[in-house]
């Protein structure tokens, strides 16, 4: 397999600066060694490249919306192209607004090569929001409402189908922080949720087996993974922190199990901020973990080592 990396170093839809300097931070903490290590060939496709980040309060309910428009598109085309060339696109953020373009571009191809698209959305936040709920007008808050046709036209058509997604394409896993009018719309929409209530009592493993449920040989497994999602006492290095997420281990066994599926076909790394961070140690963590999800484990296991259990 081919992997190709898209760096998109921008902090456009974030409410802090910094995650602009996520992609070289994944790349010093050795992601393209870590991906080769797994058996992968892998390509450096580089940076885009976009305006910078003016720094302006919302108008209209949206913060930097033509900015974030102009990356999105960017990260489409480059997505797109890496998927048609059926390399495996990796996405390195960059805030999560970036997400809209990234699976957007997931979408078009499951539609054009008849594949049915999975996204699992590791985070600790839903990104739910629209411009009448968002409480700050940042668009890393709103990506998935984009994508399921709720948001600006340029963004919600950007796949070129609205919505590019159903919401119950949509799996998310290790969210604890949802504003009060988002919480509202994440029930009337349906989206499936496997909160840290959810975790905490039926454990990792379950919630995965829900997130990873009816997926067959045609589905294309799209991961989006925020690293704010990871608790912020092993993850510092992201700007929206909330406590009382994932341990290293759950952390590890939700990538392992996405890992066994042997479904994954495009992967994004959004909103780590070495500006928060501590000698890039999250940067390394979100590379351990990376392993992870490309197969690397302790032993060998049989092949049904999950006894149906
Ligand atoms: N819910 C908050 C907002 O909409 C925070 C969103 C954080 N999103 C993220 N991708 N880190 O402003
Ligand atoms: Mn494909
Ligand atoms: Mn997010
Ligand atoms: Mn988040």
């Amino acid at each position: 397999r081919v992997a190709a990396l898209i760096g998109a170093p921008t902090d456009v839809g974030a409410a802090d600066r910094g995650a602009s300097m996520g992609p070289e931070a994944l790349r010093v903490a050795g992601l393209q060694e870590a991906l080769a290590g797994r058996g992968l060939e892998v390509l450096d496709r580089g940076n885009l490249n976009g305006p910078g980040n003016p720094w302006r309060p919302a108008v209209d309910g949206y913060r930097h919306l033509h900015e974030v428009v102009h990356w999105n598109r960017q990260v489409h085309d480059a997505v797109y192209a890496q998927l048609q060339a059926s390399r495996l696109p990796i996405l390195l953020g960059g805030d999560h607004c970036l997400g809209i373009g990234s699976i957007s571009a997931a979408a078009r191809h499951c539609r054009e090569k008849n594949r049915t698209l999975r996204v699992l959305w590791l985070d600790a936040h839903t990104d739910f929001n629209t411009r009448e709920l968002s409480p700050s007008g940042n668009l890393h808050g709103m990506s998935v409402a984009c994508l399921c046709g709720f948001g600006p036209r340029e963004l919600v058509e950007l796949s070129g189908q609205v919505p590019a997604i159903e919401p119950r394409a949509v799996r998310q896993i290790g969210i604890r922080s949802v504003d009060p009018a988002e919480k509202r719309f994440v029930h009337e929409q349906g989206l499936n949720v496997f909160d840290m209530r959810y975790i905490d009592e039926m454990g990792m493993r379950r919630a995965m087996r829900g997130a990873l449920s009816g997926m067959d040989e045609r589905t294309h497994l799209h991961v989006s993974f925020d690293v704010d999602f990871l608790d912020p006492v092993i993850a510092p290095g992201v700007g929206t922190t909330v406590p009382g997420g994932p341990t290293y281990r759950e952390a590890q066994l939700c990538m392992e199990m996405i890992a066994d599926t042997g479904q994954l076909c495009s992967l994004d790394i959004m909103e780590l901020n070495p500006a928060f961070d501590m000698h890039n140690r999250t940067a390394m963590l979100a590379v351990d973990l990376v392993e992870s999800l490309f197969g690397k484990s302790t032993l060998m296991r049989p092949v049904d080592a999950d006894g149906g259990i």
